[in-house]
């Protein structure tokens, strides 16, 4: 298979992460978390692409042309990743065909691992695509109002959902403007290709590709970054 573009929402407020500006932007040894996910993105001969996805009234991104020798395309997402995710999706090259697969990776997934990303796309392009993922592997707990546990759901067949997910660029935009046009917010690319009939490919990935999201997790991507080479 050709190389990949891939899509890279960067458009969210980073409200649970607090702190001066989004948490994309904040520092993670020593540069914005963004670097490390373009770069290490860039660096995989299976890319071809980043399409970074930013807020209209962002002021942090440092746009360049290219990263690591490959072509940066950047372009205003919307108020829900979905909607910065079709953003991106209209945004790529005329040259990228409808047919063809795309990859969409959270910014805010600094330690995704290179290994991880050629299993899913040999794996997922072998069909109609899929993501990374892990099963759960804690007991799970469905809770009430007030924080007790009132029951035990079965962990047999529950995945986490992670990213990169990839699937095919015009099958990929259809499905989110069919969830958008319901008005059903979709949390992410497998969610939308579900609700088409698709049934993405669950490609087991490494837990460590966390997606930064509290003011923790800075400290904890701090350490993994330099293991997940
Ligand atoms: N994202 C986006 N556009 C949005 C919302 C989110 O591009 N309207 C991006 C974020 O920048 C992030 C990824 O989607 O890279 C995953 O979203 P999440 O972790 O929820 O980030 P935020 O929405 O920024 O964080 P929070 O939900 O805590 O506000
Ligand atoms: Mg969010």
């Amino acid at each position: 298979m050709d190389a990949l573009w891939c899509v890279v929402p960067a458009a969210g407020k980073g409200v649970r992460a607090g702190g001066d500006r989004p948490k994309q932007y904040q520092w993670l040894a020593g540069r914005p978390l963004i670097d490390h996910t373009l770069e290490r993105l860039a660096a995989h001969p299976r890319i071809a692409g980043l399409l970074v996805a930013i807020a209209a009234d962002d002021t942090h991104f440092a746009a360049t042309e290219t990263i690591g020798g490959k072509p940066l395309i950047v372009t205003v997402g919307g108020g829900e990743r979905s909607a910065s995710v079709l953003a991106g999706l209209h945004a790529l090259p005329a040259g990228v065909a409808d047919d063809e697969f795309v990859l969409v990776h959270d910014a805010a997934r600094p330690c995704v691992r290179a290994g991880d990303i050629e299993r899913l796309v040999e794996l997922a392009g072998k069909g109609e695509g899929g993501l990374l993922g892990a099963p759960l592997r804690d007991t799970l707990k469905r809770a009430d109002a007030g924080c007790h546990s009132i029951a035990t759901e079965p962990r047999d067949g529950r995945w986490r959902a992670f990213t990169p997910q990839m699937f095919r660029r015009g099958a990929l935009a259809h499905a989110l403007r069919l969830a958008a046009e319901a008005g059903i917010v979709v949390s992410d690319e497998a969610m939308a290709m579900e609700r088409t009939g698709v049934s993405p490919l669950l490609v087991e990935g490494s837990e460590d590709n966390i997606k930064v999201t509290t003011p923790a997790d800075f400290a904890l991507a701090e350490f993994l970054l330099g293991r997940t080479r």
